[in-house]
């Protein structure tokens, strides 16, 4: 057996620190992603312990990998470990971490398998790795544990769990080398704002990013697009970014990135009337070059062994290729006024993506490649709109750690909508976004459910590419479809505020109960779940299913959001201690306890902590609500909404503050803070909600 060696730790920033075994790795995953730091403001974080026993945090490198050993506590929680789409709880999982399709199976193949988890005891761990690893998230028990669980009976002991309670996470990196980074809390939250921050900050999209999307069918033309645009101006739907599916290209698997000028006779128009209308307009692409592309000739050399589709995999670690690409992309699609990409494919699956063992010409493997290529795609293309001093805003299917900062949006091909909001609950523990999108619906009601639902998420979208749904398809709900995409645009003022607070501070916009002071129910992880009834057929070894709340999340600081499923006319929210509103009547609810609401078919659950000031667009102005009985401060951020004028400190910040005056009655005023550039909303009017 290998020794076990403790580790070396270097602070890199206060509350943060690193170790390598071995020689460095050639880059990491923040290597590839290859953002910077933001010091100083991890640094207005504070210093904090280290937060594990470090002669508890061993590793032993064997003859073809590196195995890191983490102590765990037996109450600990543990979180992220990978965009997973059907759990949150991980402690007592095993995660392979590579990057793939989800398959609609709880294995742990993810379009983002960051090697980070979370602790409910307030840290955080980066396996700052490249190489697709696995991770023992509290499932193996050592022969030399120094707490190791009690042995049972099978036959005799109803307390028998198929899962003993192990007392450590252990990470197999393959490889001789491999880099770890600790984050300190004290609370989970603070732990991912260091890792954020440590990333970069995250991403602040254009404001026009956080307005309404719709993507037209793959085959579409340039009349029926911009014929689509009208109707929803006409039909009173607001729509901010057209999205066009694969039809735009003369080829596409592998792409051409060249536009089919029979169905799109002149993008250079499509794009100057519909920005007339305030539409912008995205392209969708994978990064698979047709041989029949005008770039093939150049990347042909700076390509991989293998090909996609018959379509070269370009080799962006390469400056020249990339830059070949981005010459391209610029001159016939930015300069024709295109807003951004929708980059496909980068995620892949296994039996038409290359394999792990593919060689690259910049030396780097199959494996690695396939780990970071969506990385290097969103990477090459955010610098290239950087260039222009234009922000973009856009999707992709595939990325990793490190990538906090790249304004790009997780998206798939399965449609479980309760998936799709543990995938939006997870996310912020991983530093990415994700989108609950809307495609089709086999009932009216499920349409609105799931237009409720993109609405209050990072990217509000409906991906008509092989539908053609429209919004108003179901005309029985298409006022209330209408009403929740108003809605959306109402909420700009407090969502743009809340992606200012990813970048500044590193604080997720979207996030799990399990990141709020007291948002989970205890997590009780060192109970381990016994087995359940005998099951000789569908799983012997089948315990219950944890309680875990994942179906119901942050979006900014104050607003609760608990979707409606198909079918359900009433749900459990779970409220976290302190006092809740209702978002739509300011209605009183005591948190620290589960309530059961029925909203109708019209409203998406939405509750506002105590003291929470939402500010809307209203009529033109600025509508500061305030909700529930204490006081409270609100952020109100504000800059261009286009440009990276604001890395130069061309922004404002101007403070909401609702207090109580002499006579306990609640007055409210505003204060900027950091003074910027002409304000982008009207006159403020205060709204107290509660009675
Ligand atoms: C899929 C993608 C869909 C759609 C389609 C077009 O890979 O996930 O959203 O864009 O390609 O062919």
């Amino acid at each position: 057996m290998a020794e076990a060696q403790q580790l070396t730790w270097q602070q890199e920033a206060p509350g943060v620190w690193s170790a390598t075994v071995g020689e460095r790795e050639p880059a990491g995953l923040l290597g590839f992603a290859a953002s910077a730091p933001q010091g100083e403001a991890i640094a207005l974080l504070g210093e904090t312990d280290f937060p594990l026993p470090q002669a508890l945090i061993t590793v032993e490198t064997q003859a073809d990998r590196v195995v890191v050993r983490l102590p765990l506590e037996p109450d600990e929680q543990l979180y992220g470990l990978g965009l997973q789409f059907q759990s949150l709880h991980q402690r007592g999982k095993v995660r392979r971490l590579r990057m793939d399709h989800y398959g609609a199976a709880d294995t742990g193949a993810t379009h983002a398998p960051c090697p980070v988890y979370v602790s409910s005891r307030g840290y955080a761990v980066l396996i700052n790795s490249e190489r697709m690893m696995t991770v023992y998230a509290g499932t193996t028990v050592r022969r030399d544990s120094p707490h190791p669980p009690p042995d049972r009976d099978r036959t005799t002991d109803p307390e028998w769990t198929p899962n003993p309670l192990s007392d450590a996470v252990e990470v197999a990196v393959p490889g001789r080398s491999v880099e770890v980074i600790i984050f300190g809390g004290p609370t989970p939250l603070l732990a991912v704002q260091r890792y954020n921050l440590l990333c970069g900050g995250g991403c602040l999209p254009p404001r026009w990013g956080l307005g309404f999307w719709h993507r037209v069918p793959m085959a579409f033309t340039q009349a029926e697009t911009e014929a689509e645009a009208v109707q929803f101006r006409e039909r009173g739907f607001p729509l901010d970014v057209i999205g066009l599916e694969p039809g735009w290209q003369t080829r596409c698997y592998p792409c051409t990135y060249e536009w089919d000028r029979g169905r799109f006779p002149d993008p250079d128009a499509l794009c100057a009337r519909l920005a007339a209308q305030g539409v912008r307009v995205n392209l969708w692409a994978n990064p698979y070059v047709s041989p029949r592309s005008p770039l093939y000739e150049q990347l042909v050399d700076m390509s991989g062994s293998h090909t996609v589709w018959c379509g070269l995999v370009p080799d962006y670690t390469l400056a020249p290729a990339a830059e070949a690409t981005t010459a391209y992309f610029d001159r016939e699609h930015l300069a024709r006024g295109v807003s951004g990409y929708k980059i496909d494919e980068v995620d892949g699956i296994d039996a038409w993506l290359w394999p792990d063992h593919a060689t690259f010409p910049a030396g780097h493997s199959g494996e690695v490649m396939r780990q970071t290529y969506g990385l290097q795609v969103q990477r090459m293309l955010t610098g290239m709109f950087r260039a222009r001093n234009r922000r973009t805003y856009g999707l992709v299917r595939g990325t990793n750690a490190g990538g906090v900062g790249y304004p790009y949006v997780i998206y798939n091909d399965c449609y479980s909508h309760r998936d799709f909001i543990t995938a939006l609950c997870n996310s912020g523990f991983l530093g990415v976004l994700w989108t609950p999108e809307a495609r089709s619906a086999p009932t009216a009601e499920e349409w609105l459910r799931r237009l409720q639902t993109t609405c209050f998420g990072p990217l509000a979208m409906i991906n008509a590419w092989a539908d053609g749904t429209k919004p108003w398809s179901f005309p029985e709900v298409a006022d209330a479809v209408r009403e929740v995409m108003l809605l959306r645009r109402r909420l700009l003022p407090c969502l743009y505020s809340a992606f200012a607070r990813y970048h500044f501070e590193g604080l997720p916009p979207f996030r799990a109960l399990a990141l709020e002071q007291g948002g989970a129910p205890s997590p009780a992880a060192g109970v381990r779940p016994a087995q359940g009834a005998l099951d000789a057929t569908a799983n012997p070894y089948a315990v219950p299913p944890p309680r875990e709340i994942k179906d119901e999340y942050m979006m900014g600081d104050s607003l609760l959001v608990a979707p409606l499923f198909a079918g359900e006319a009433e749900r459990t929210v779970w409220l976290p201690p302190g006092g809740w509103c209702d978002f739509y009547t300011g209605a009183w609810y005591d948190g620290g306890q589960e309530i059961v609401v029925a909203p109708g078919l019209e409203r998406i659950p939405v509750f506002v902590r105590d003291g929470g000031i939402v500010p809307l667009l209203v009529d033109g102005g600025l509508e500061v609500r305030h909700y529930g009985r204490a006081e409270g401060r609100f952020l109100l951020y504000d800059d261009d909404g286009e440009t990276y004028d604001y890395e130069r400190g061309e922004y404002s910040w101007t403070e909401l503050r609702a207090t109580r005056d002499s006579g306990g009655a609640l007055v409210g005023a505003s204060r900027v803070v950091k003074p910027g550039p002409p304000p982008s909303y009207g006159e403020l009017r205060w709204r107290f909600m509660t009675p």
